[in-house]
């Protein structure tokens, strides 16, 4: 009690110090203050309500003052002039004056109020700014709000360009008053301080961005932001979100069979590939930057559209084509005549499908993507009859998209190729687990196999989606009772060992 009453007294010295005597001369700059409480602002049986910051118990009536003096954001006390059972006083610490606030200065008889000249009372301080009292030579100073600054608090800052902002690498950083905004740049998705780059529809689509509807999305693709109409939701090719890679007017030569456009990484009319099923030729990067697990190829006759679904892992639509190369598919003759319609027509024999379809001749129909077919059964040369997407050869050389066939038959389409990744292909790999229980093993091996191809091995643990099938324990398990024991050098060489039994492929 004692330090405290001498640290008051000095206080009190400094509080007492007439206001002509310059602050600077005897304080440290900026953390002086000078609070005058004059006589004419002491109101006996008053409180002022509703603006206290904190009550203190004081021993000394006269303490109140002071102890507002030592609060920063206090400018006026109402004392209670009752003294407490231990002799004490109750002392309200006030924010505010009553100036501005004279409806809230009460009668009560037990109070004494006090206010301190306050310069606050003109709100110098802008942008919802603090305002204290008695400090620097204006008399009182302003505590800013987080982005903005000056004496006054008038000065936005500009966090952008000061760098004091949170946003992404990815994104635009934006000035506002007093904030800033961080906007993901294009081709990236997040809150703008954390923005993630997106390389297809599909990653869109996951992102909870579900609907179905198409929207221009900007894509990242080889590092360049490419605004592209993602497909989403089921339009004719499964649900999901479709990426658009080519369209393709049959009518023109553009992206005919032989072509430069099917083995280079020219683009051609990007903004095509924001504008959906029409007739504008297109093709986007997506032709050889976008991996998918799916294609979907769409044709447009007479303003009727008809899709198909190749099944197909790749790196890009590139990879598939761009080298000549032949690379299969096995959808049918049927799948591939859907696209046309009911005027389909096909040669039976040959019937060599996928990318790069081209039975051989120098004349002979053929396909970058799609089906040939000829009449004679001999074998698969010179064909004389398509169904397909950058097409050439005899009948009709010129019809780049759709369906043409040796006696005059010839159909042209609009062509759409556009992919996506399934994530059914990984969930099926899952399904189709094998797996099987040994008594010495420490656990369930798997093996998970898309098609006939063995794609991987696992213990239970990692890769169960539900616990290990007892029809597959039962059926398997006892077929590899030591083969693969913990012990077995299967596990420390290259030896395969058949699994033919179960229908697989030849692997470990
Ligand atoms: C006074 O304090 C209250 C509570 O902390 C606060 O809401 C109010 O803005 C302050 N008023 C002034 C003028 O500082
Ligand atoms: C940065 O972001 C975090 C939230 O992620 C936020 O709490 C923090 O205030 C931000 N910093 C600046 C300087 O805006
Ligand atoms: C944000 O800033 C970027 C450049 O930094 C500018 O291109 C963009 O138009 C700005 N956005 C808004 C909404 O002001
Ligand atoms: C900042 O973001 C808000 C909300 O997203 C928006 O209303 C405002 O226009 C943006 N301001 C700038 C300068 O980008
Ligand atoms: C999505 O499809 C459903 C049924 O086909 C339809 O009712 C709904 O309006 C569609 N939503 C959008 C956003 O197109
Ligand atoms: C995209 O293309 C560039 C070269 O053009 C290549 O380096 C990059 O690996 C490709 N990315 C994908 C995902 O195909
Ligand atoms: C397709 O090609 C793969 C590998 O190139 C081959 O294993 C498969 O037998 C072919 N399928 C047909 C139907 O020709
Ligand atoms: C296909 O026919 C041509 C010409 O009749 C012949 O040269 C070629 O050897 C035949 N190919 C096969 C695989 O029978
Ligand atoms: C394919 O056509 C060429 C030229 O018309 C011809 O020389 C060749 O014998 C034909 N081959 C077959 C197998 O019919
Ligand atoms: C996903 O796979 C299941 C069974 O494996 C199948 O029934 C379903 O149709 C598939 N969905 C799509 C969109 O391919």
């Amino acid at each position: 009690m004692h330090s405290v009453s001498i640290c008051l007294r000095l206080l009190l010295l400094c509080f007492v110090i007439p206001s002509a005597v310059r602050s600077q001369d005897f304080c440290v700059a900026d953390q002086c203050r000078i609070l005058e409480f004059s006589p004419e602002k002491a109101f006996e049986e008053k409180r002022l309500i509703q603006h206290t910051i904190r009550i203190v118990e004081v021993v000394d009536p006269r303490f109140c003052e002071n102890l507002c003096y030592m609060e920063p954001d206090c400018v006026s006390i109402n004392l209670d002039k009752r003294e407490d059972r231990h002799g004490n006083y109750k002392c309200e610490l006030n924010n505010v004056t009553h100036e501005g606030y004279e409806h809230q200065l009460e009668d009560h008889e037990v109070f004494f109020y006090h206010a301190a000249e306050s310069n606050c009372v003109k709100s110098p301080c802008k942008n919802n700014a603090r305002c204290q009292s008695g400090f620097t030579d204006k008399g009182y100073r302003c505590i800013c709000r987080p982005g903005f600054n000056g004496q006054r608090c008038s000065e936005d800052i500009d966090e952008c360009v000061r760098g004091l902002h949170n946003c992404s690498l990815n994104a635009y950083c934006n000035n506002t008053k007093g904030s800033y905004n961080c906007t993901c740049k294009p081709g990236f998705i997040g809150n703008g301080r954390e923005c993630e780059g997106i390389t297809s529809c599909k990653e869109f689509y996951d992102k909870g961005k579900k609907a179905n509807m198409s929207i221009v999305v900007t894509l990242l693709i080889d590092s360049q932001p490419v605004p592209v109409l993602c497909h989403l939701g089921n339009f004719g090719c499964g649900d999901g979100g479709w990426t658009p890679v080519m369209k393709i007017d049959g009518t023109k030569t553009t992206f005919h069979y032989n072509k430069l456009y099917w083995s280079d990484y020219r683009e051609l009319n990007p903004t095509g590939g924001q504008t959906g099923f029409d007739e504008q030729e297109t093709k986007l990067p997506t032709y050889w930057n976008t991996s998918f697990s799916q294609i979907c190829l769409g044709m447009k006759i007479d303003q009727q559209l008809r899709f198909i679904v190749i099944k197909k892992q790749a790196d890009s639509l590139f990879s598939l084509i761009a080298d000549g190369k032949y690379r299969n598919t096995s959808l049918g003759r049927e799948t591939w005549k859907s696209l046309i319609g009911s005027d389909a027509s096909l040669q039976l024999n040959c019937n060599k499908e996928g990318f790069n379809a081209n039975c051989g001749g120098k004349i002979s129909s053929k396909a970058r993507i799609g089906i040939v077919g000829k009449k004679k059964k001999n074998n698969c040369s010179n064909c004389t009859s398509r169904v397909g997407f950058g097409t050439g050869g005899w009948p009709f050389f010129s019809i780049s998209c759709g369906n043409t066939a040796k006696g005059k038959l010839s159909i042209t389409a609009i062509g759409y190729i556009l992919c996506t990744i399934q994530e059914n292909s990984s969930r099926q790999a899952l399904y189709n687990v094998f797996c099987f229980s040994l008594p010495s093993f420490f656990g369930n091996l798997f093996y998970s196999y898309q098609g006939s191809q063995i794609t991987r091995f696992s213990s239970c643990s990692v890769h169960t989606i539900g616990p290990c099938s007892r029809k597959y324990k039962n059926r398997f398990g006892p077929l590899f009772q030591t083969t693969f024991h913990y012990n077995a050098h299967y596990w420390r060489n290259y030896h395969e060992f058949s699994v033919e039994k179960l229908g697989l492929t030849n692997k470990k």
